[in-house]
């Protein structure tokens, strides 16, 4: 299979339109790489289906990317779309927007999440209700522990992850519900009998997200935040890392120390505009690299 990340960056992208954090200012002053928001790619084989793994509000503009890197080696003139599925593993504004732009289809778009995404997608935040109107949806369910066949190759199993409810529903949200809000998603290709598990947001990490880490041979994880404070230090928001979900990569408990003795191929996705590790030479990007774990950018390809 070939995994292609569309967009590293965690919502707002790099740089977001209205900050002006030292990362912001960098790129803006040519001295880092622009990133797009949040998603990737899935291929099944050369020339095969090509799955969305969560649609930004870029996803026009990492759709045409693809296209101008020869990913769509046919094209009928019917505006049909060049995803055979689209999959998302959690409701958040920046992995679900970009189905708004996806209205065009000529067909309906075939969406996989599970019960609880769906809801706030039709109620919430009502995107799915809304492109009822325009291309029509086809929707699947995603339940964790099942596995679903996605094409002769591919099967993709969904697994729960420590996440928060997005923003715009947690006020109607009893505090004693326990919900499941994002799940990762770990896909296996049974002809090249290899895995990729991704998990763009994860507050924790336990012993059997640990063995899934280990089990795969590509992990694609939560670089949202260096430290917990990270948004309250800089005056530029309320909430930790924590609150929002997100495990920070610094600190004796970080995903970076956690990740340390798993050998797997690591890369940081969802990464935020203020961390620092989106800046070429800062301290934090080395130690990363010290590490051994990769920080994603637009267009990195994995073949697996
Ligand atoms: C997240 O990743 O925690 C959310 O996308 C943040 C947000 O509310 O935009
Ligand atoms: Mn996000
Ligand atoms: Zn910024």
């Amino acid at each position: 299979m070939l995994i292609r990340i569309l967009g590293a960056a965690a919502g707002g992208g790099y740089p977001q339109w209205n900050c002006h954090c030292n990362g912001c200012e960098t790129v803006r002053d040519g001295g880092a790489i622009p990133l797009t928001q949040s998603s990737i790619a899935v291929q099944s084989k050369e020339d095969g289906s090509w799955f969305l793994i969560n649609a930004s509000p870029d996803v026009r503009q990492q759709i045409e990317a693809m296209r101008a890197e020869g990913c769509f080696n046919s094209h009928s003139g019917n505006r049909s779309l060049p995803f055979a599925g689209i999959l998302l593993t959690d409701a958040e504004i920046d992995h679900t927007t970009g189905l708004i732009l996806l209205r065009e289809s000529t067909a309906p778009l075939n969406i996989y999440s599970t019960a609880t995404v769906k809801q706030a997608l039709t109620s919430g935040y009502a995107i799915l209700s809304t492109l009822q109107n325009y291309c029509g949806v086809k929707w699947a369910p995603i339940t964790p522990g099942e596995i679903i066949q996605l094409t002769d190759e591919l099967e993709v199993e969904a697994f729960p992850l420590s996440t928060k409810a997005p923003k715009y529903i947690q006020s109607t949200i009893q505090s004693t519900e326990i919900e499941v809000w994002g799940i990762g998603l770990t896909i296996r290709d049974t002809i090249t009998n290899s895995t990729l598990t991704y998990a763009p947001g994860m507050g924790s990490i336990n012993n059997d997200l640990r063995k899934r880490f280990e089990n795969s041979d590509c992990i694609l994880i939560d670089g949202t935040f260096w430290t917990n404070d990270e948004l309250p230090s800089l005056g530029i928001g309320a909430r930790t890392a924590q609150q929002m979900g997100h495990l920070p990569l610094s600190g004796d408990d970080g995903s970076l120390s956690q990740l340390a003795n798993i050998t797997t191929r690591k890369i940081f996705v969802h990464i935020n505009n203020t961390n620092p590790i989106l800046i070429p030479n800062s301290p934090e990007r080395k130690t990363v690299e010290n590490t051994g774990i990769e920080i994603g950018y637009d267009g990195l390809t994995i073949k697996l």
